[in-house]
């Protein structure tokens, strides 16, 4: 048999650990040997009121399986506090998971300004100010890891949840330039997109399924990413859920080129319209596109083709 993935001497704050998915990672990881700050706010689903019996109830179970855990109850946007929570505890902070959250689901034409903003707050100010206070510690010590949730929601869309959708993908992009500035540091940063049995999908899938989606099932990725045996994982996307794990990546058409003078028209890119969305041979960025090679071979191509009418999608189009 190997050995376990331990964590002994090292902090993880959880953020939203009062329950869910947050719940599960706190417990595994004290469970490991780590000193745990187990964060929750302890308000309703969509970030109404607050409480401190979230918190206290996961530390007590904590405690009581032998494991060392300390109870924070700020609101995450108040993020100096939870990270000072881990400081004032034991001294370091060497994990965290940005974990918290909140729905307010409605249609885009009803969604109103609080509904939107209270999800922004929660989610990408929330993350943004935990990941703030912890960076100074993370860079002092050259060691850091951090996971940000986000959620197929932001990677596909979701109906009735343009505000959850636009945090949720927000995510990604801090996650990707996290990742890159902290890699000189040892500062890895990845995002989930988790989907698991909790108060959030309570009420969207039927107990059979979600039977199946036990947050436990969430936690061996997450625990795999934040280990100090991860040394190159950085910047990655990963879809998981009921035991399926999954990367996810961009992908780059073959795209058009055309030269970029006056013949560049409207009806000239029609014309090239099938390479736009070409993914016969797909490149995978982590990057933009070379676009100093690009300039120069634009430059190198004849003037595009006149083009006065076209045929689009079945339509006759007037360049
Ligand atoms: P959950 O509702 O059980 O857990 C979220 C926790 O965050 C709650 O305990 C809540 O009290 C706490 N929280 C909310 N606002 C807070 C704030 N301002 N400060 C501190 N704590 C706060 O839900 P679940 O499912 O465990 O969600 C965890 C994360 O995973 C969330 O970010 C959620 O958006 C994300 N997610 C979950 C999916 C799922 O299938 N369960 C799908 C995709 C993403």
């Amino acid at each position: 048999a190997g050995e376990q993935l331990r964590y002994d001497g090292q902090t993880v704050v959880v953020t939203g650990a009062g329950g869910g998915l947050g719940k599960a990672y706190a417990v595994f990881f004290a469970s490991r040997g780590a000193n745990v700050v187990v964060n929750d706010l302890g308000g309703s689903g969509k970030g109404e009121g607050a409480s401190s019996n979230m918190a206290d109830q996961v530390v007590k179970e904590i405690t009581q399986a032998g494991g060392k855990a300390v109870a924070n109850y700020d609101d995450v946007t108040n993020g100096e506090a939870v990270i000072k929570t881990a400081i004032d505890s034991f001294g370091r902070i060497d994990v965290l998971i940005n974990n918290a959250g909140i729905l307010r689901d409605v249609s885009f034409k009803n969604m109103k300004d609080q509904d939107w903003d209270l999800i922004m707050k929660v989610h990408v100010i929330g993350s943004f100010k935990c990941a703030r206070a912890a960076w100074p510690h993370f860079r002092k010590q050259k060691y850091g890891r951090v996971i940000n949730t986000s959620s197929a929601a932001g990677l596909f869309g979701s109906f009735g949840q343009c505000n959850y959708s636009a945090a949720k993908l927000a995510l990604v992009g801090f996650t990707e330039t996290l990742a890159k500035e902290g890699l000189k540091y040892n500062i890895l940063c990845n995002a989930i997109a988790p989907i698991a049995a909790s108060r959030m999908t309570a009420t969207v899938m039927p107990p059979e399924v979600l039977e199946l989606l036990k947050p436990e099932f969430v936690v061996p990725v997450v625990a795999n990413l934040v280990h100090s045996s991860n040394e190159d994982e950085t910047g990655g996307i990963f879809e998981i859920g009921g035991g399926h794990v999954a990367k996810m990546r961009w992908e780059r058409a073959k795209g058009a080129l055309l030269r970029a003078d006056d013949s560049f028209t409207p009806g000239a890119l029609l014309n090239k319209w099938d390479d736009v969305s070409d993914f016969s041979k797909p490149e995978h960025p982590t990057g933009v596109a070379n676009f100093m090679e690009l300039l120069e071979e634009a430059q190198k191509l004849p003037p595009n083709p006149e083009a006065e009418k076209i045929d689009f999608n079945g339509k006759v189009v007037l360049i």
